[in-house]
């Protein structure tokens, strides 16, 4: 099969460069389909893989990397630490634990998955040692209100590179955002279709815009995701629905095609 073009990568905020679309993962806890799912998606191209403790998978994820032959430098994983696991110590060990779970040297980015009040001051002081002592390449945070990356900037060594949030058009999360761009903080969309609650890939404006770029809606989403430079992480399982995901770098969405989509929400 032809492959695609090629995922062009973004640059974080420590000049680490980042695919700019990979594969999510979460609700992949059945431990073949994780790791056929991972498997079939770096077959079709993709380079980013992003985990987590919490969905119980990282092992099998690990297998198909392993798997893979890719070399370690041809591929960016990610996983991330679960709140239970906040204090200095517990954070050093769970992420040693994913590490090893993962069968890798190093991780690529590790995020701290939940605020959890104001623990994630104490577990941030670990990913900085992690970092500081190139266990990971870079490190961020998850579900980060402005808020909250504010208390974290005042206190941070190591400012965070990342901070993923569910992103889509009917949830765009603009004071998050624009707090991230003035920051230099990537954001990363997770749940970029919105599938699990529906409804974005049904609004009407969209299928029109699909008929007319002769893309999906879905593939019109990942792409307004794209222009907007985030970094997005489609969940797909499914070998056509993972190529379908991946297509998107050979058309670009006009200003006022964005601007519809834009204004959805
Ligand atoms: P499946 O794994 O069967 O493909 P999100 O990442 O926004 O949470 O979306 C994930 C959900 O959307 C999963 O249920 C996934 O199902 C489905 N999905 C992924 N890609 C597509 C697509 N291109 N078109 C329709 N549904 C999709």
């Amino acid at each position: 099969m032809a492959t695609q073009t090629a995922t062009p990568t973004i640059t974080l905020n420590n000049g680490v460069p980042i695919p700019q679309l990979g594969l999510g993962t979460w609700q992949m806890d059945d431990n073949e389909e994780a790791e056929q799912a991972v498997a079939g998606a770096l077959e079709a191209g993709y380079r980013l893989i992003d985990t987590a403790t919490l969905y119980r998978n990282e092992q099998y994820i690990g297998d198909a990397l392993t798997g893979s032959g890719l070399a370690r430098d041809e591929y960016f994983v990610t996983t991330k630490l679960w709140k239970d696991s906040h204090a200095y110590g517990d954070a050093l060990q769970a992420f040693d634990d994913s590490r090893d779970r993962l069968g890798l040297d190093y991780l690529d980015l590790y995020l701290i998955h939940w605020p959890n009040g104001t623990s994630y001051r104490e577990a941030w002081r670990a990913l900085e040692r992690l970092y500081d002592e190139k266990c990971v390449r870079a490190i961020g945070v998850s579900n980060f209100s402005p808020d909250q990356l504010k208390d974290l900037l005042a206190r941070a060594n190591v400012p965070p590179a990342v901070n993923q949030i569910e992103l889509h058009p009917l949830k765009p999360q603009r004071d998050t955002r624009n707090f991230c761009q003035q920051h230099d903080i990537r954001i990363q969309s997770y749940s970029p279709l919105q599938r699990a609650s529906g409804g974005v890939l049904d609004q009407p404006e969209l299928q029109e815009l699909a008929d007319r770029y002769n893309k999906t809606p879905a593939q019109i989403i990942l792409r307004w995701h794209i222009q907007h430079d985030f970094v997005v992480i489609p969940k797909s399982s499914n070998p056509g629905r993972q190529r379908q995901n991946i297509d998107i770098f050979d058309f670009h969405l006009t200003d006022t095609d964005m601007a519809t989509i834009d204004n959805l929400a």
